[in-house]
């Protein structure tokens, strides 16, 4: 029995929260919520179960760590709080407590991640010899696993293509992914955070250059590209709404080049609602969201992940499979030797252990 605090209840610290609190491997000590309004409450009123828990929702880091958890799922936005989400997750490691989380996306591929994140996270994880793995669906497993199965079918590949074709009108997210990515903005405004020079590949690079090393290829460079999409009609969805002459479809990529030519290409198709960017590539067979891997090689291999769920969007379903990567692995962790672990380190069946009760 392995005993677990939950660090953030948003979309996919629900999730794994729900998850926590249904396995009967794990038994849930603590609650971390930063929002005032969450802080009091119980664990299953956060997540939507019925039952109550007992454990309360907690803004007190000090306390959580007090109660001395084997280990943290750490599902708290990071991105645009990067000093402050490493300071927090140090803080767990130093004090010998495991933390597997989906922030700080960087952290998928931890071997070509910069200084600035590695080395404290590394000084934390040997103070309290303790162990820190972060994945998710995209960032995560579309490029780790998926690739690695779909290489392994092909005796020679020329090249490997990682996409992510999705709506994301229904993702509750405006706040950060629609604002990041510019939904709603118009052809003179400045480009969006997310498609400033560089940051596609600052964001996917790493991505790019861990398959090309899993391959042994040396590539030239890894480039970006970028194309937006605006509508000439209002659209509205759960994300928000988009005025006409607004951004509501985006199609971007980090390509590792070799010899002039793309060898690994990560690439997002991301529209708001099916209506926009009708020219592009949909998911197949009526879905709203498929990860891809495509082989061009001996054979040509393409292989499509379509989740779906009874009640929830395609979306949620991607948070319920992002936070399932994480906390899947929270008993590997645990038994890790110390360090920031890449889920290369992981035998794949590690990774289902407990699924079925
Ligand atoms: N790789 C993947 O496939 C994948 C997929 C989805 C998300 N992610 C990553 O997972 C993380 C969570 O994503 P999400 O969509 O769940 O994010 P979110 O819903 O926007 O936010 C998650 C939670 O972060 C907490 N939070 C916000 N500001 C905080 C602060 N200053 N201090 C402490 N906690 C704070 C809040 O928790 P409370 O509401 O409990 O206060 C919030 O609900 C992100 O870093 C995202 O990039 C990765």
């Amino acid at each position: 029995m392995r005993r677990v605090v939950q660090f953030s209840t948003g979309n996919v610290g629900q999730h794994s929260l729900r998850a926590l609190i249904g396995r009967p491997d794990f038994e849930l000590v603590g609650v971390h919520a930063a929002n005032p309004d969450k802080v009091g409450r119980d664990a299953a009123e956060l997540c939507g179960l019925a039952g109550p828990t007992g454990v309360l929702a907690t803004d007190d880091i000090d306390s959580l760590i007090a109660l001395e958890p084997d280990c943290v799922v750490y599902t708290a936005l990071g991105e645009t709080r990067p000093m402050e989400a490493i300071d927090q997750m140090a803080r767990f490691l130093a004090a010998g407590i495991n933390v597997v989380g989906t922030s700080m996306v960087w952290l998928v591929t931890p071997r070509q991640i910069d200084d600035w994140l590695r080395e404290p996270l590394e000084n934390a994880c040997a103070a309290g010899d303790s162990s820190l793995y972060v994945n998710g669906i995209d960032p995560g497993y579309s490029g780790d696993t998926a690739v690695l199965a779909a290489l392994s079918l092909a005796t020679r590949a020329q090249s490997v293509t990682v996409q992510e074709v999705f709506d994301y009108g229904n993702y509750d997210d405006y706040e950060y992914t629609g604002k990041a990515m510019g939904f709603g903005t118009t052809a003179d405004d400045e480009p969006a955070m997310a498609f400033q020079p560089g940051v596609i590949t600052t964001m996917f690079g790493g991505l790019v250059r861990n398959i090309a090393h899993h391959l042994g290829a040396e590539l030239d460079d890894v480039t970006q590209r970028f194309e937006p999409w605006y509508t000439d009609r209002r659209i509205e969805c759960k994300m928000m709404t988009v005025e006409p002459g607004g951004l509501a479809g985006v199609r971007f990529a980090a390509e590792g080049v070799r010899d002039g030519t793309a060898l690994v290409t990560v690439e997002h198709t991301t529209r708001l609602t099916p209506a926009a960017a009708p020219d592009w590539e949909y998911p197949p067979d009526g879905h709203s969201g498929v990860h891809k891997v495509i082989v061009e090689g001996e054979p040509r291999v393409e292989m499509n992940t379509l989740l779906s769920h009874p009640v929830l969007d395609v979306t949620e379903a991607g948070c319920v499979s992002t936070a399932a990567r994480v906390v899947n692995v929270i008993d590997w962790v645990c038994r890790a030797p110390a360090g920031i672990i890449a889920v290369e380190d992981i035998p794949p069946a590690e990774m289902v252990r407990g699924l079925v009760w």
